[in-house]
């Protein structure tokens, strides 16, 4: 006789966990498979966003802006710092540190919440009277049964066809990550193909450290998704840092050799280009992964893509079977995730768990921070919907200038009868944190003069957004 759990959840990510945690907090026995390892073979959970995803890359991030801030900045302030130099070896050891506290932590928060954990993969046997068994296959191997099953299992980078990751030079997330850990070295020539959020964030991390970088894009449009006249901000801003973006390129052959790797590509005015680089990173976008899910067993519905197909209430086509997360349709973001996780614990239960997808904030942390909710201009363009806009840009913001970094604005688009707000958008210092307050405004379907009427502390980047939401109405105080 199998171990029989109310709800089992394959997957140890955002997604899985917190579907988890919730399950056992609304009374079910909870069951939580992930075969994440750590170097020394040991569990690891929390998914691509822990281990190799989120965290790692926003502690990359930091080391590599202290740095670029010794380096540029401190001289603004009188600080003179001679000879900066920076231990790759010492910041990914710091970065490997972050990221195992954060797998320590969801260890704790499982046994916290009597969720059993099983190391190792899980994969569909059959399903029976007493609901889906699942073989777990770690050090040993059992069969577990679940009423309910809740599918989290993530994602994996896209690699480009002809081209496999090898994690020395042709990289995805993981290896680009783990860039200096032999020799310690930062490339000095790196190339990534993509430049969507991982190409812009990563780019960023190895441009700071020194390496001269060139992302080749296929759209002929920089962040095709982000509000037109944000992305025109920042791209002036990643161009001042020497990011070197080429749009609307053609990747061709691609060579790994001894040495480095070489990109032939052609550019957007249709030469042949051969770029010769020490690194290449792929982040051409990510796909579904289910391998070794084994879905054929209980006849789980895939899509052309590979995604689990579920309903908009993340059920599969087979009942008791749930998935969430990068594994299904919609935003790959960590967050997301998190929500469809909540939501499905709670529906399982007969609760309405629900998941607004017009709220769900992006955020891309590089400097300056990209951020929005909501629709861009171009889409209230293209749906028809007659809007106004303000903007407020933190030139004029008395904190931003105080911290010395002026680069970016905040944008408002409400409705023009009804001044509801429709989209926020920012690019600018810190406004990974200022989203939120959008994200709230919307989800309480507020109104431009609602933020325009709240009192913001002052002096802080959050007048920004007062003073956006002010220019709607064409009656800013500081511009
Ligand atoms: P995952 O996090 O991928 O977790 C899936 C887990 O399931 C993994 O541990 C995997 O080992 C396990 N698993 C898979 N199959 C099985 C099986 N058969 N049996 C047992 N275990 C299995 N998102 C953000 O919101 N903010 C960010 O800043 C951000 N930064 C990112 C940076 C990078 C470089 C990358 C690559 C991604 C980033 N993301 C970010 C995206 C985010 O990581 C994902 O959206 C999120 O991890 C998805 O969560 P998930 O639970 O669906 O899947
Ligand atoms: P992405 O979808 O953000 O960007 C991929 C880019 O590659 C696009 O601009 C696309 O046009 C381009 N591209 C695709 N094929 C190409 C080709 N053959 N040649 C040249 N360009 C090509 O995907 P990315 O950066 O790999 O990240 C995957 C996902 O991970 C993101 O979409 C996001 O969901 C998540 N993520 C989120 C972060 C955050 O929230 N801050 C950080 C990093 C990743």
């Amino acid at each position: 006789m199998s171990k029989q759990f109310d709800v089992v959840v394959i997957g140890g990510g955002p997604g899985g966990y917190i579907a988890a945690i919730r399950a056992a907090q609304l009374g079910f026995q909870v069951a939580c498979i992930d075969e994440w390892k750590n170097a020394a073979g040991g569990p690891a959970p929390g998914g691509t966003c822990t281990n190799v995803g989120c965290i790692p890359s926003k502690a990359l991030l930091q080391s590599s802006e202290h740095f670029d801030h010794a380096n540029h900045h401190f001289a603004d302030h009188g600080i003179s710092a001679m000879d900066v130099t920076m231990d790759v070896a010492k910041m990914l050891a710091r970065k490997d540190n972050v990221v195992k506290q954060n797998n320590d932590g969801i260890l704790y928060l499982l046994k916290k919440n009597k969720v059993t954990f099983f190391h190792g993969r899980g994969s569909f046997v059959k399903t029976t009277l007493a609901g889906h068994e699942i073989n777990v296959a770690g050090k040993a191997e059992e069969v577990i049964t679940g009423k309910h099953i809740i599918i989290a299992t993530g994602s994996n980078a896209r690699a480009l066809p002809g081209t496999p990751f090898d994690e020395v030079n042709v990289l995805s997330n993981d290896g680009a990550l783990q860039i200096g850990k032999v020799g310690g070295t930062v490339p000095k020539k790196l190339a990534l193909i993509g430049s969507g959020v991982i190409g812009l964030e990563m780019g960023s991390v190895w441009r700071r450290l020194g390496a001269e970088v060139t992302i080749l894009e296929g759209l002929p449009t920089f962040l095709g998704a982000v509000d037109e006249q944000i992305a025109k901000e920042a791209k002036k801003a990643f161009d001042k840092q020497g990011l070197k973006i080429e749009l609307g390129v053609k990747v061709g052959d691609i060579v790994n050799g001894k040495k480095g790797v070489t990109v032939n590509y052609t550019n957007a005015k249709g030469e042949a280009v051969v770029l010769d680089a020490d690194k290449l990173i792929i982040s051409i976008g990510r796909v579904a992964n289910t391998m070794g899910l084994n879905p054929e067993a209980i006849g789980l519905q895939l899509d052309e893509r590979g995604a689990i197909v579920v309903d908009g209430d993340c059920k599969t086509n087979v009942a008791g079977v749930w998935a969430v997360g990068d594994v299904v349709r919609g935003p790959m973001l960590a967050h997301k995730a998190e929500e469809e996780g909540v939501a499905v614990a709670e529906r399982i239960a007969g609760q309405h768990g629900h998941v607004n997808f017009n709220t769900i904030p992006w955020v891309i942390y590089t400097s300056p921070e990209i951020a929005w909710v909501g629709r861009t201009e171009q889409q209230l363009k293209a749906d028809g919907v007659a809007y106004k806009a303000g903007t407020f840009p933190f030139l004029a913001n008395g904190r931003a200038r105080a911290l010395g970094d002026t680069t970016g604005m905040v944008k408002f688009l409400a409705d023009a009868t009804t001044d509801e707000i429709l989209g926020v958008h920012m690019v600018g210092p810190q406004v990974s944190e200022l989203i939120s307050e959008a994200v709230v405004a919307m989800e309480f379907k507020a109104s431009a003069e609602d933020i325009a009427r709240i009192c913001h502390a002052h002096p802080s980047l959050s007048e920004a957004t007062k003073e956006a939401a002010l220019a709607v109405d064409k009656r800013t105080l500081n511009f």
